[in-house]
């Protein structure tokens, strides 16, 4: 088990480079299990949850093969049979690889996906919109069988919007040669450029609104694909920005993190942007804000952890309302042992009151964005903070630690 220490508080600049979207990167790979070659992947993190679902796929007879940050994949030999269930279990983002092998295959078995802590995270709008296009599905315990003979519908309505849900029903349909369509689909940019990729190799995709329209087909070309860049990188460097320093992000798309941007501006942070760049300033003083998260183009829930970190140094007091998972203010325990002034009101909002000076301590990295926020809080923290569990935070993003050295960080992996 390796820990982060890092020695506070640095005076951050320079400049920091977004990597790709892990959220994207790793539905592409999902959909290279459709297309009959090789797919070449631009921009893709070298991180645990990406080496994780290759490992997946390689037990199933898949060749990947890597250079940098350019991924060839060619699934064409893999065999028909169940992802191992472990590494399924380990790891939420698998439940995507639901869609194209059903498709593929026409049938297949996967434990309960697992993830981290921030929720109870159930599949039941995955089941119920597969159920609805006439695909068996058998639940035992822990374990569901799923099988396909043909559509018995052309329309999944979900009742609740759902990211890797709407992907899944995506993905099945990119190979299936009727129309089908998703209402209330999720439009986060991973679900767009999802499309993207899939549209490119031949699939007939359209989205208007909340509603996407497919025609897919057997026969989906190889191609290649750059994957977008992470947006909660983007933000997450932002906020860092912010709370420490002058810096400069790159290679972001700052469409994507227009809800926090919208934020900054009230705060008084000031920021200028380019096209794919990001200069922010640390201001002399922060207004508090009032945060509620929310699907695309709403403020995300994987930037409220790091958000909560910014309310710490906001003057006065500022709210939280995480309307997305259940258990996402965990890490706000790990800042209040920094010092930070909390109160949480019930499992969905808090209060924090600012500014308060954060001091080093000894924490846990509960889940992969908590992970991070109190990396950039231990940054601006007076003295030594221990950062335990260093391996989620490598769930998400690649050589964290030498990034931000290259800042000015004062931080080193044990
Ligand atoms: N939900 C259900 N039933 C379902 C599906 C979802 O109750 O069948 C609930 C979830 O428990 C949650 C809410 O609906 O409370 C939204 O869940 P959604 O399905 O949209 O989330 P997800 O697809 O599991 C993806 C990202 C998350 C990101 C969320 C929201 C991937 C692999 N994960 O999760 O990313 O927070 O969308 O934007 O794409 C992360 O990267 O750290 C991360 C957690």
């Amino acid at each position: 088990m390796a820990k982060f220490e890092i020695w506070g508080p640095n005076k951050l600049k320079g400049e920091i480079t977004v990597f790709g979207a892990k959220n994207a990167a790793m539905k592409m790979i999902a959909a290279s299990v459709l297309i009959q070659g090789e797919v070449t992947l631009e921009n893709v993190p070298d991180i645990l949850d990406i080496q994780k679902e290759i490992k997946i796929l390689e037990k199933m007879g898949g060749k990947f093969q890597r250079n940098g940050h350019t991924l060839k994949i060619d699934l064409r030999k893999i065999r028909p049979g169940n992802p191992d269930p472990d590494l399924v279990r380990s790891m939420r983002a698998s439940v995507v690889l639901l869609g194209p092998l059903l498709a593929r295959f026409g049938k297949v078995s996967i434990p309960h996906p697992g993830g981290c802590l921030i929720g109870k995270r159930p599949i039941d709008r995955h089941l119920q919109a597969f159920k609805d296009l006439g695909i068996k599905v058998t639940e035992s315990e822990d374990n569901y069988q799923f099988n396909f003979e043909r559509l018995v519908k052309d329309e999944v309505k979900f009742s609740k919007i759902t990211v890797t849900g709407t992907e899944n029903v995506l993905l099945f349909g990119s190979f299936q040669e009727k129309q089908i369509t998703i209402k209330n689909a999720a439009i986060e940019p991973e679900v767009i450029d999802l499309a993207e990729f899939l549209k490119k190799s031949g699939a007939q995709i359209e989205i208007n609104d909340r509603t996407i329209t497919i025609r897919g087909r057997r026969n989906l070309k190889p191609i290649e694909y750059r994957i977008m860049p992470d947006r909660i990188e983007a933000g997450t460097f932002g906020i860092l920005g912010a709370l420490s320093g002058n810096l400069k992000v790159t290679n972001l798309n700052p469409a994507h993190i227009e809800s926090l941007l919208k934020e900054f501006k009230k705060m008084g942070i000031r920021f200028e942007k380019g096209k794919d760049w990001l200069y922010i300033e640390k201001p002399a003083k922060i207004s508090p804000a009032d945060i509620r998260t929310a699907e695309y183009p709403g403020f995300p829930t994987d930037l409220q952890p790091p958000m909560g970190v910014l309310l710490t140094q906001a003057e006065g007091i500022s709210r939280i309302t995480e309307s997305i998972f259940e258990n996402r203010l965990g890490y706000l325990k790990g800042l209040e042992k920094m010092g930070a002034k909390i109160k949480i009101l019930n499992p969905h909002q808090a209060e924090i009151t600012g500014p308060t000076t954060l001091h080093g301590a000894k924490i846990e990295s509960l889940d992969l964005r908590a992970g991070a926020t109190l990396l950039i809080a231990a940054l601006i923290s007076q003295g030594k903070t221990e950062i335990f569990n260093a391996e989620v935070i490598d769930r998400g993003y690649e050589k964290i630690e030498e990034r931000l050295q290259k800042l000015g960080a004062k931080i080193k992996r044990v």
